[in-house]
């Protein structure tokens, strides 16, 4: 065969096996066997293994995985990710639209209710039509760079379908990498064969292995994406003006879509809709946790705009979860890290949405003698939010006499102290009992996992077993004492091999530099989340300047009020927490905010206000938004003296006018570009 003859039958197959990936995985109608498609295969690989130089990034060739990444690059997406704020009932359901119809007036309102597929989000970024970068939400504006784990997934094109004219020039399309409950079932047999351990869920099963840094192993996961759209699109075809024919063009660039969606005209369509779909949904190939509802026109979307959290225009829509009832044989207290007692029921196992439940939480107490639960009951337990289930009721009708009250305990279960229900701060309610000795070990465990979580510090290895032993053998009393471990140390622990000693002790050793705001969520202060430790560490420099700061500048903050400002004031103020600081800074750690926007690093748009009007040529509003906003300008809603530009596109309207009148400067979007890329 020649060179050429061999080019033109490799396109030939790797046109063929596209075609039957997407019959088979997309639209479900393979046209052959199993065996006739892994010969077409056969053959592909022979050829490129004979001419290496036929080999491209979208041949499917690519699909069975690659060498192992040391670990996956962080990508900033386009356009953020965000979530969606949810509802559990049709009341709220009318509130959404209502709130809509008030942001909206005189807007005649569609809506399309879509599956909300139980997976995990995801952001294909397509150039020319070719996926070139593939990545989890993270954050929601930045995640982990996946591309080769999501080239394995078959239902995903590594080249969209619509040619060079049906394709924006760049595009990034989003939708849920999820595993199909039959492919999980069989996957958690084969681990159990193994000796491995089963996956909780089909979503934890999806998450854990989009996370592995081997894609040949993850080509052997039985994954699938749905996609439901798009984030920043820039040249070339525009993306269709509604959710509806986004979803047709979408699937006509080979993307799978959801099988069904409904378009709704009024609310009590929207709420026959969630009906309808709940009734078929336990037909999915895949567990659906609810329904998302979205606003139908995306330049409705866009004035309807967002929280900092989820956009208003879109929400979900949770359906009751399963119950199930069985017998609670004996209740345990965990101790958390900030000393609270949680009564735990311990139970008969029983299966609920598809899972082995032989624990819930009892919350506390309280509620405990409000629902009058007693050792030996019959109780129905749901999954609420899908994790951890809990105890909602008892079957008192069916009590037999035998069963016994359970006596709270007067004391920790852990350390002995007196337990107190003197609350750490005084916004709670007074229902938690708690441990009040700092130095009880499940306390001093639970703040070092929490300092090693993921959504902290990040300390890859440390997780219960580990840091149980830790602290168990007085090795590590407080977060500080994680920097002076010594390989020895690590290794005279119960399983633990040299290798994984070293490897611990580098994830411990590599956090140091991690961003203040991990640090500061890491510390575990009571009520500074993610989220309040992300604006602090926006707000300032370094941990001194925030440590140092009054209740007045704390209280400037965004997401920072009172409550959280005297949580912060007692915080530092406690000598040991000081000392724990000097001890981290001794270590080495990274106390300074890579994310810190003050005056002296502004952006190319700082301090200017821009007001978008029209249809730009390329940018949809969000994206010539998130652009401005990243740039450090703002976008107002409406022209004044105070413009410093006006942006026209397409069909611009009255806010041209008065641009004009007020002689405010309008520049396009090629001029925006220019600015945003910080040209004069
Ligand atoms: S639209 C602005 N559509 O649910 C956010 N999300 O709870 C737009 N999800 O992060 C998301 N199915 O991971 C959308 N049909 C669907 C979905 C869906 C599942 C997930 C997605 C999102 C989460 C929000």
């Amino acid at each position: 065969m020649t060179i050429e003859q061999a080019r033109r039958r490799h396109a030939e197959l790797a046109e063929e096996i596209r075609r039957h990936d997407h019959l088979y995985y997309v639209a479900a109608q393979p046209e052959i066997s199993d065996y006739a498609y892994d010969q077409l295969t056969k053959e592909l690989l022979q050829l490129e293994e004979q001419h290496p130089e036929l080999v491209t990034p979208d041949s499917p060739s690519q699909r069975v995985g690659g060498r192992p990444l040391e670990g996956f690059v962080s990508v900033t997406h386009g356009v953020p990710m965000m979530s969606l704020d949810n509802t559990y009932s049709p009341d709220e359901v009318r509130e959404f639209v209502q709130r809509l119809a008030r942001l909206l007036p005189g807007e005649a309102l569609s809506f399309v209710v879509e599956p909300k597929v139980d997976g995990v989000a995801v952001n294909l970024r397509y150039e020319e039509g070719l996926l070139v970068c593939g990545a989890t939400r993270g954050d929601g504006v930045k995640g982990d760079d996946i591309t080769a784990n999501l080239k394995t997934i078959r239902s995903i094109p590594l080249r969209l379908r619509g040619g060079p004219d049906g394709v924006s020039r760049r595009l990034e399309i989003r939708g849920e990498v999820y595993m199909t409950r039959a492919g999980f079932e069989r996957m958690n047999r084969g681990r159990e064969e193994a000796g491995e351990e089963r996956f909780a869920n089909p979503r934890n099963a999806t998450a854990g292995t989009l996370k592995q840094l081997d894609s040949r192993l993850v080509a052997q996961r039985p994954l699938e994406m749905i996609c439901y759209g798009v984030g920043w699109v820039e040249g070339g075809a525009p993306v269709p003006e509604t959710q509806q024919e986004l979803l047709i063009w979408l699937a006509s660039l080979g993307c799978r879509t959801p099988e069904r969606h409904w378009h709704c005209g009024t609310v009590e369509e929207v709420l026959q809709a969630l009906e309808e779909l709940d009734a078929i949904r336990g037909g999915f190939a895949y567990e659906t946790d609810g329904a998302v509802i979205k606003l139908d026109r995306r330049a409705l979307r866009e004035r309807a705009g967002a929280t900092s959290k989820a956009p208003r225009w879109a929400i979900a829509y949770k359906y009751a979860p399963e119950q199930a009832e069985t017998k609670l044989v004996a209740i345990s207290i965990q101790v958390g890290r900030t000393g609270a007692l949680t009564p735990v029921a311990e139970l008969t196992p029983v299966l609920l949405s598809g899972t082995t439940v032989t624990r819930a939480t009892l919350h506390n107490e309280e509620d405990m003698r409000r629902k009058d639960i007693r050792l030996g009951d019959l109780v129905v337990i749901e999954k609420a939010g899908e994790i951890i289930p809990a105890v909602v009721r008892v079957r008192t009708d069916l009590r037999t006499g035998a069963e016994r009250a359970f006596a709270f305990p007067t004391e920790c279960p852990e350390c002995g102290s007196k337990v107190v229900r003197a609350t750490a701060d005084d916004s709670e309610q007074q229902v938690v009992w708690r441990c009040p000795n700092p130095d009880c070990p499940a306390q001093v465990r639970g703040r070092i996992l929490h300092w090693c979580s993921r959504g902290a510090m990040d300390i890859e290895g440390g997780g219960e077993v580990l840091v149980g032993q830790l602290v168990a053998k007085g090795l590590v009393q407080d977060v500080a004492d994680l920097y002076r471990l010594k390989l020895e140390e690590v290794m005279g622990l119960e399983r633990m091999g040299e290798k994984s000693a070293q490897n611990f002790l580098a994830a411990i050793q590599e956090s140091r530099g991690r961003d203040l705001w991990r640090l500061l969520f890491g510390l575990g202060i009571l009520h500074v989340g993610a989220g309040v430790a992300k604006s602090l560490a926006r707000a300032f420099a370094t941990l001194e300047d925030l440590a140092a700061a009054s209740m007045a500048q704390w209280t400037q903050v965004e997401d920072v009020g009172e409550v959280i400002a005297r949580s912060l004031e007692r915080w530092f103020a406690d000598p040991r927490n000081r000392k724990l600081i000097d001890r981290l800074r001794q270590a080495g750690l990274n106390f300074a905010s890579g994310t810190h926007q003050a005056s002296q690093t502004p952006g190319v748009l700082a301090g200017r206000i821009l007001v978008l009007t029209g249809t730009l040529p390329t940018l949809s509003r969000e994206a010539a938004t998130a652009r401005i906003e990243a740039a450090g300008g703002k976008v107002s809603g409406s022209v004044s003296r105070k413009t410093h530009y006006v942006v026209a596109g397409d069909d611009a309207g009255s806010k041209l006018e008065k641009a004009k009148t007020l002689g405010v400067p309008v520049i396009d979007e090629a001029e925006l570009l220019r600015l945003l890329s910080g040209q004069p």
